[in-house]
């Protein structure tokens, strides 16, 4: 839980952090793939206390059908916080934040997306916040894109993001709750590291031209070590697979073609085949 009084400092006489971590280092982080029965793809993530989980449906029909794309399908975020999820209980109707949040959520994602493949349809990622202590955006973006993949969702690569900030004039990365609400401000950034493309990018509070550098300079970096603990994820959850889910997997797959082209008809969706 969120501790309501500013610590003392929060940087240390050593230079370390009130939690005891270096300001370059991360929360402890565990990464896993396909914990929901019912979703086509899921994923939960625990950085620090900040606990989320991520579901995938589709690609699928499109209701309300106003929203259809025809040249590609509709990437549709939410981003939910669980009224527990907060020391305050947070309200239950969906607030300005989450609306603005799913819509940073998807902007991040979707460029690691072959989206065009899909015309018409849309993949729906639900993001439900359990615990939150800082950098829940973040976190719900290496989540989500871990049950992309797990939906088997066509992708240019996962997409890693973390937040940099800044606490008693030392850049910090991957904030708590405390460093969030205490600190000087933060950097929410998302990177495709095959490419190193920017895919969120945000600041609160205010940050030189040097200091800002060096941020995404230390968020781009921690992306490369959360790259790779999604990978690590990834294979995980594969290795635990046993050739008879992959059997079972492959009536899945003929049973979802078969679905969609009864809910698109004779799409665009085919086109390729
Ligand atoms: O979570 P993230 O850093 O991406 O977003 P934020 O809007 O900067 O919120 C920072 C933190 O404030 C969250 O992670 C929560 O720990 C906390 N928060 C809260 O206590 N009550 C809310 N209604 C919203 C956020």
């Amino acid at each position: 839980m969120s501790t309501e009084k500013r610590p003392d400092a929060l940087i240390n006489a050593e230079g370390l952090r009130f939690d005891g971590r270096r300001p370059d280092e991360l929360r402890p982080i565990q990464m896993e793939v396909g914990v929901l029965k019912s979703a086509d793809g899921s994923a939960s993530i625990r950085q620090g206390k900040t606990y989320i989980l991520a579901a995938v449906y589709g690609p699928r029909e499109l209701h309300p059908r106003h929203l259809t794309l025809n040249d590609r399908a509709y990437l549709r975020c939410v981003y939910r916080m669980a009224t527990f999820s907060v020391s305050d209980r947070k309200r239950p109707a969906p607030s300005r934040r989450e609306r603005e949040i799913s819509m940073v959520i998807a902007n991040a994602l979707e460029p690691a997306l072959f989206l065009e493949d899909f015309p018409k349809a849309v993949v729906d990622v639900f993001i439900q916040v359990i615990q939150a202590d800082g950098g829940t955006r973040c976190a719900a973006i290496n989540a989500a894109s871990l049950a992309l993949a797990d939906a088997g969702i066509p992708m240019r690569s996962l997409v890693p993001a973390v937040a940099v900030g800044k606490a008693d004039g030392t850049l910090i990365v991957d904030l708590g709750d405390e460093e969030d609400k205490y600190g000087e401000g933060d950097i929410p950034l998302a990177v495709l590291p095959k490419t190193g493309e920017i895919t969120l990018l945000q600041q609160d509070g205010s940050f030189t031209r040097e200091e800002l550098l060096e941020a995404v300079q230390l968020g781009v970096n921690a992306c490369k070590y959360l790259h790779e603990l999604q990978k690590d994820a990834l294979k995980r959850a594969y290795a635990k697979r046993t050739p008879e889910d992959d059997d079972e997997d492959d009536e899945d797959d003929e049973d979802f073609e078969d679905d969609l082209e009864t809910d698109l008809g004779e799409s665009d969706l085919m086109e390729d085949e």
